[in-house]
């Protein structure tokens, strides 16, 4: 069966409260890939992962997930990156909502460590989410991400691969942390990582009419009105 919230929103009201918040908050701020239709997808995985562990503090794991991008509705991702800026987001929004110290501490400490690049994680609960948004890229699906990514970040197809194709290689070697986090990759994230590198090497060797920009059309620089 679907794991759902409605037992966790009885134990512990507090999530309904955040789950209407971060929703507003993400969906005021739109992203193509990044917004709350990824959360969601993340917080399915998250709980399925749960499920197979024992002793999860929910009221950890479910605002660490919902949270974990919220980096990217303020505009302090591009300085200091969105795993940082959500964790002090995060620091904002949960005293107000009734979360004690110990708590933000550790929902903060989830959404540092989700990327793993801040800091690894060092919790169940940081693992759990960990593994659930890495899952995000386990796919061939991800293929069809990655354009709306390109989209969100206004960036270059070289800049996209060459960033993910890094993440990919760092994420592997790291493994993931749980068992059902294992099964659900199933050898997706490895396959990703070989198709980014495939499309790579046909656009930067194969295929260079891939790249050609307004530049390449004229010797004596780009005619202006
Ligand atoms: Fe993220
Ligand atoms: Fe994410």
């Amino acid at each position: 069966m679907n794991p759902t919230l409605d037992e966790h929103v009885r134990n512990d009201p507090r999530i309904l409260a955040l789950y209407l918040e971060a929703r507003r908050r993400y969906n005021e701020t739109a992203r193509a890939h990044h917004n709350f239709t990824h959360v969601m997808r993340d917080l399915h995985r998250a709980l399925l992962i749960a499920e197979d562990e024992d002793s999860v503090n929910y009221s950890i794991l479910i605002p660490s997930v919902l949270l974990h991008d919220i980096g990217f509705c303020t505009p302090d991702s591009t300085k200091e990156g969105h795993d940082l800026a959500g964790a002090h987001l995060a620091e904002e929004m949960l005293p107000p909502l009734a979360y004690e110290d110990q708590e933000v501490s550790a929902i903060a400490h989830c959404i540092r460590a989700h990327k793993g690049h801040a800091e690894l994680p060092q919790t169940l609960e940081a693992e759990i989410l960990y593994d659930a948004d890495v899952l995000e890229k386990a796919g061939l699906v991800f293929l069809l991400f990655g354009g709306k990514i390109i989209g969100e970040f206004e960036e270059t197809m070289e800049v996209f691969l060459e960033r993910e194709i890094h993440h990919r290689t760092t994420e592997l070697a790291r493994g993931l942390y749980t068992r059902k986090g294992k099964e659900l990759d199933g050898g997706r994230l490895e396959k990703v990582l070989s198709l980014f590198s495939l499309i790579r090497t046909e656009v930067t060797q194969e295929r260079p009419d891939y790249r050609v920009s307004e530049q390449n059309l004229w010797t004596k620089g780009v005619p202006s009105l």
